[in-house]
């Protein structure tokens, strides 16, 4: 049974949402589609962890989820009790409310904001799973939500996450300024009107830390272990980190 929660809204802000929503997301979706932000490999990453460590009922908190795709796929087949989705997007949760409604375990869809999210759940998720999302946030911020994730994990519990990663010491528009060619030519699902608006986003929003920093912000959190799990092939540009309670 799938409960989704959101707050009202005027028609015209929902559906001006909407219409981002889906223009976004439709770029998003292809990248997704064509493996651009390889969430094949980062799947098997999730399905692995789960097979070695939860062989009991276990709690997934998804922040960000957008539609939630990845996390029906993954968790398929596995013990799950609950699912928890948390998006700021209406439509997005909309989407993800499709996408899980045939599934055979409890799901709670939530309009709110992840670090909110985060803090009002102490000690009460056994996964969390965030997709792309934290890096918006400074780096002030993102150590402060490491600190919040690991109060709202169980013992034993595990966060993951998949973020954009920079060289050490590089600064930000080196990052962009090395980023941008190259990225068109990865992302050659696109075309050149859906980069330029995606390009545009990244140069604005993304804030990249080095994959030293971000083991480094994790052990200052608390958590005892933390390693990259993953990191795209090719030049530096995201990695998956596993942060063990
Ligand atoms: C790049 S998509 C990632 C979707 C999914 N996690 C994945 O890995 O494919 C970013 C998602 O984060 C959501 N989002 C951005 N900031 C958020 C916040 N502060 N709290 C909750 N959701 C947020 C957006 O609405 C969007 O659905």
């Amino acid at each position: 049974m799938t409960q989704l929660q959101s707050v009202a809204d005027t028609p015209a802000a929902a559906s001006e949402a909407l219409d981002m929503f889906q223009y976004e997301w439709g770029i998003y979706h292809k990248l997704v589609r064509a493996n651009e932000m390889h969430h094949r490999e980062l799947g098997q990453i999730l399905r692995r962890l789960i097979e070695t460590r939860f062989d009991r009922p276990f709690t997934f908190l998804d922040l960000a989820c957008g539609d939630a795709s990845l996390a029906r796929c993954v968790l398929k087949g596995s013990k799950v009790s609950r699912y928890e989705g948390i998006d700021l997007s209406r439509p997005a949760l909309k989407c993800a409310a499709e996408v899980m409604a045939e599934v055979p375990f409890a799901v709670t869809l939530s309009e709110e904001d992840m670090r909110d999210a985060v803090l009002a759940r102490p000690q009460s998720c056994d996964i969390i799973w965030c997709g792309f999302s934290i890096h918006h946030l400074d780096r002030a911020q993102k150590q402060d939500m490491l600190l919040a994730l690991r109060g709202a994990l169980r013992p034993g519990g595990i966060f993951v996450c998949a973020e954009p990663v920079c060289r050490a010491s590089e600064t930000r528009s080196q990052f962009t300024s090395r980023w941008e060619g190259e990225l068109r030519r990865r992302f050659s699902s696109l075309t050149e009107r859906e980069y330029a608006h995606l390009w545009n986003h990244i140069r604005t929003y993304d804030y990249p830390e080095p994959p030293e920093d971000w083991i480094a912000m994790g052990e200052r959190a608390g958590f005892s272990r933390v390693q990259e799990l993953f990191r795209f092939p090719g030049d530096l540009f995201c990695s998956a980190f596993l942060f063990e309670r």
